[in-house]
């Protein structure tokens, strides 16, 4: 695929469908209602700008113009646990999918649980929805992506930066095209073999791994070793009151 900017819209997968609207409050919420009606996984939800974008734990997702948002309905029988799986899935998507057209000079990784880096600064966030339904299995599950393409929020406490900043004239559509047949890969990849591909590979460009991180939970902040990644994906920090296994929180290498 060239690096040049084409505007048009992407050839995808055929199991995929795209929905392209100019603006929404959050891509998440419509395609929950679509779901909802019933939209076959695979549907992608794409606006332009969003007036109401969701990060995680609670914060906005500040949604200009210029910026790759979408949320894909997807229908995995799997349990709540199982399908947690797919932030990783999807985070190597991002990750594999941009990483054609990247410069050698910059560096990608992945920052557990979720995030994409360049040069240590957020490029990329996941925020995945799922609703339960019979016999504790997924009735429907979101992925919705931010990609920084054109601008990026100033955040000094969680730097960020965009395609556009590392010199990449990539336009949002080259972005998502990109996104969705990695993604198409790296789904079939899990299905067919489970997550300890999935685990191998996210781990090579783990932010932090071996190294001294502050974890933020909700009610307290915990310091130690990011030791490894378990076999569901949660993280595995070695402490001086010995090892925790977290499922959700936020981390901050200490360097
Ligand atoms: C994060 O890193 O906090 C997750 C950010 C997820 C943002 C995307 S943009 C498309 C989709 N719609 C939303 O409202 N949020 C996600």
């Amino acid at each position: 695929m060239s690096a040049q900017s084409s505007g048009a819209l992407p050839s995808l997968p055929g199991f995929f469908s795209l929905i392209e609207l100019e603006s929404v409050g959050s891509t998440n919420d419509e395609a929950r209602s679509r779901a909802e009606n019933g939209a076959s996984a695979g549907t992608i939800v794409w606006a332009k700008q969003q007036n109401s974008g969701r990060g995680r734990r609670g914060r906005a997702w500040i949604s200009p113009s210029g910026n790759l948002y979408c949320s894909i309905v997807l229908r995995p029988q799997v349990s709540p646990a199982i399908a947690a799986q797919l932030s990783f899935v999807t985070a190597l998507a991002l990750g594999e999918g941009l990483q054609e057209f990247l410069p050698t000079s910059v560096t990608l990784e992945y920052k557990w649980p979720n995030d994409v880096l360049i040069d240590g600064q957020k490029l990329a966030g996941i925020l995945l929805e799922s609703q339960i339904g019979e016999q504790s299995k997924l009735d429907w599950l979101l992925i919705g992506t931010g990609v920084n393409v054109a601008s990026s929020p100033v955040d000094t406490d969680r730097p960020s930066t965009c395609l556009r900043q590392i010199g990449m004239k990539l336009s949002v559509t080259d972005v998502l095209a990109a996104y969705i047949h990695a993604l198409s890969t790296w789904l079939a990849r899990w299905e067919k073999t489970g997550f300890e591909s999935v685990r191998e590979v996210w781990l090579k460009r783990a932010i932090g791994l071996g190294e001294a991180i502050e974890v933020r939970l909700p009610n307290e902040t915990l310091t130690g070793t990011f030791e490894a990644l378990d076999t569901s994906g949660s993280l595995v920090l070695t402490t001086p009151q010995g090892r925790q296994l977290i499922s959700a929180g936020e981390v901050f290498v200490q360097r």
